[in-house]
Order: structure tokens, then sequence, then C-alpha cells
């Protein structure tokens, strides 16, 4: 057995112990606030007030607009930006086939209908594919910035206007990232954000919805934010104050440990978007040393992506066995950070989508209305990797994380050379094959 014998065939695997990137950092000034806020016994905040309010207050500041709401889940300021809007029963929503499915499940609550649209090779949102949908029911667009890389937004917005839409920003990947300068989630009717465990600003769960549109956010907080706070946030003369005791039916409030947890991450995103952009930079060439892997969702053309994770297409015309053998094998080496984004299967592939359904209406027309196959390819041959973003006291470990990766892509890249010579000299069977 040969040092570049490859786990997945027996061989020792190159890292000492199976690693993935850790995120989030437990770090002590972020564990200190929940402490403190456990101490200050307010573990429900009914009003805009402490934690919630300090948080509202640096996401409206970091995105230059004046209206933040705080909610449970990014699900629920999806719901409460769609419900913002006005949504209900008949309307029709644009709305990408690839994507996490939360980005467009909520409208089936409203008794709205996603109306699925194709993506550009990049995972963005391809407007030259909604246009063939566009019916007189269509009432507003959603987009995803897919792994953190901003959609075209000068082609989505003029798009929406051109229809006269309402646009919606899924920004659960894209916390921090810009078009042309200006932050993602700030280009439409709304923007909304998960905070959830995984995200770039991790609450452990939550959400967050921010918008310039004064109904946008009275009718949101009615969804879910009933009683104090939407009795003094509201405009006690505006038609919907006398719903303010009750709301509309949801409770979508965030837990303030969860919040705690998150504000003292929200200064430091601008610098974590730096930190990401070499780190990406440097996982691409890891990986570009293995023929036929390219790197997809890079930052460029002002379009700076937060790098949720890089996403990158494996050629299987260049590397037999092509993506899943590439995953297997990296896995086996120890990297279990890389894999197959499973959660983000195209949404017309799901039944949810092909058998549409809502509790306050039926629906007579579908969702699928077109074949999908830039986002199928997509699904079929990219794998993703979480980019680490350095925050302060966790630089080495970082450091440690991209290295443990270089040593896996190392091997991957010295076996398939040595394969490459043996069947050059030995006219061997051709290279990958017995593993596809
Ligand atoms: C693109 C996208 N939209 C929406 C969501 C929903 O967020 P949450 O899990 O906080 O409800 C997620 C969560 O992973 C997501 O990835």
């Amino acid at each position: 057995m040969s040092a570049t014998t490859l786990a997945l065939d027996g061989g020792i695997p190159v890292l000492g112990q199976p690693t993935a990137y850790p995120w989030p950092k437990l770090r002590p000034d972020w564990c200190e606030a929940v402490n403190q806020q456990l101490a200050s016994g307010r573990l429900s905040i009914y009003d805009r007030s402490g934690v919630v309010a300090e948080f509202e207050d640096a996401w409206s500041e970091g995105h230059s607009l004046p209206y933040s709401l705080v909610t449970n889940s990014g699900t629920a300021a999806l719901h409460s930006a769609f419900y913002g809007i006005g949504l209900g029963p008949g309307d029709e929503v644009l709305c990408p086939t690839y994507t996490f499915f939360a980005t467009a499940a909520s409208l089936f609550q409203l008794g709205a209908l996603p109306v699925l649209v194709d993506c550009r090779p990049d995972g963005a949102f391809d407007t030259n594919h909604a246009a063939a949908l566009v019916t007189e029911r269509t009432k507003a667009i959603v987009v995803t910035h897919m792994w953190g890389l901003p959609c075209e937004m000068d082609d989505v917005v003029s798009f929406a206007s051109r229809h006269g839409l309402d646009l919606i920003e899924d920004c659960s990947h894209a916390h921090g990232a810009t078009y042309a300068g200006r932050r993602v989630g700030t280009f439409g009717a709304a923007g909304a954000w998960s905070l959830q465990t995984q995200k770039l600003i991790a609450a452990g769960e939550g959400g967050v919805l921010a918008t310039d549109r004064r109904d946008v956010y009275d009718r949101a907080q009615l969804l879910g934010h009933f009683n104090k706070r939407a009795m003094k946030e509201m405009d006690p003369e505006g038609p919907l104050y006398p719903y303010a005791v009750t709301g509309h039916g949801l409770k979508y409030r965030a837990h303030p440990l969860g919040i705690a947890f998150a504000l003292p991450q929200v200064a430091e995103l601008t610098d974590w978007i730096d930190a990401k952009q070499r780190y990406a930079r440097r996982l691409a060439e890891l990986f570009h040393r293995i023929d036929g892997v390219t790197a997809v969702t890079l930052s460029r053309d002002g379009r700076v992506s937060a790098h949720y994770a890089l996403l990158f297409e494996v050629d299987p015309k260049v590397l037999p066995g092509g993506r899943d053998w590439l995953v297997a094998a990296c896995n086996a080496e120890g990297l279990e950070d890389m894999d197959v984004p499973k959660a983000t299967s195209p949404l017309h592939t799901l039944h949810l989508f092909q058998a549409p359904t809502s509790p306050v209406t039926s629906y007579d027309r579908p969702c699928v209305r077109a074949a999908y196959p830039v986002a199928e390819h997509l699904a079929a041959h990219t794998f993703k990797i979480s980019v680490p973003c350095a925050p302060r006291a966790f630089e080495d470990e970082d450091d440690r994380y991209v290295e443990a990766v270089g040593k896996v892509t190392d091997k991957i890249a010295g076996y398939l050379a040595e394969r490459r010579a043996q069947q050059a000299s030995a006219r061997l069977a051709p290279v990958g094959r017995g593993v596809e």
C-alpha cells in the first residue's frame, strides 16, 4: 500500500481526526452576553426593547434601512415579509427552484403560489427564464443569494420594476454580502435573513427582516408580534391599529438568549466578509489542483459573496466518478465538511411543489411550469465546503482547517497524478475506473 493509497481504497486517512469547520465558535464574550441576559431575568421581550432593540438597531444601521424586525426563524422572517407585502390567495410569486424550500414554503400558508424559475450557471436567479412565467396574477418575486453570492441585482431590480412586482430577498446565505458596494437585502420591499446555528450571524434559532417600507413593517409585526410591541410600534391612527392587541394569528418573537449571543457578532460582519474572500480564494486554489474541479460561487464583478459555503462543480468527463467519487474520497480522508447539499434539492423535485397545497385555498394551477436544466445540472455536479471567517481569537483554528483541506486535496491530486502516470506507462485502466 503506497502513501497515496486512498482511504477509500483501504489506505490511512490523511487527517488524523474527522474535520469540519467549527461554527458557531463559542467565544467567551458571546457566551458572557448570554450569561448577562440570563442574569437580567428577561427571557421574554414583549416590546421593542433590550437586546432585541439593540440587534434591530444594529441591523438597520448596517443596512441603512429604517425598520428591522427580529423573528424566531428565517422562515418566520420570510413569512412576515410575504404577509407584509400583502400576498394572499390567488397571487403568484416568481421563486427560484434552486434554493432551500423555506424560501417559498410559507407562501402556501397565505394561499399564494410560488411559480418556479430556473437559475443561471452560478446558481443566481434567471430573469430571462422568469420573463416567460409572468402572468396577470404575478404579484412578487423572491430571490435567494445562493451560497452567499449576490444575484445580478441590477437585472433583478429592473425586471421587478418592469413587471410591477414587489421584490423580496432571501439573504439567509448572504449576511453582509454586497452587490455594487450595497448590502443585499436592501434592493426591494424587504430582506429576510435566517439566524439559525449554521448561518454567518448565528443565534441558534432566529431570523430578521428589514425594510424601508412602513406598511411592510407594520403588517409584518401584526403577523407575529402582537400586543405590546405592535401597540407601541404601530401608528394609532392607522387602519390596522385595532388589530395590534391580537395581531393576525401567529407568534414569531425571538428568544432573547439567542439574540444576545448573535448581537456581538453583528459588529464584526464586515471583517468576516473580508476574511472569507481570502479563505475562499485559497480553498479554490487547493481544489483547482484536482483536474475537472471548478469553483462556481467566487466573488466577481461587483458581487461580493458572504461565502456561507463555496460551491464547486466537478466535470465527470475530466474526473471519472465525478462529484460523488470526489466527495466520497475526501470524506474518507477525514474531510467531513465537504458534502452534497441535499437540502437544496431543486424545489420542482419536491412533493410540496409538485402537488401544492394550502390551508386557506385550493390550487388549480401548478408551481412547476417549465423545465429546469440548469438547476438540475448544479444539483447533479456540485459539492460545497464551508469557508472560514476568522473571528478574533479563532484565526489559528481557521488556518488549521484550511491546512487540513490542503492535505486532503494534495493527496487526491497526488493519487490522480500517480494513476495517470501509471496509465501512460503501463497502459492501465483509465483514471478513476473502478470507482465510478
Ligand atoms: C436559503 C434559506 N432560506 C431560508 C431558510 C430558513 O431559515 P430558518 O431555518 O432559520 O427558518 C434557510 C435555512 O437554512 C435557508 O438556507
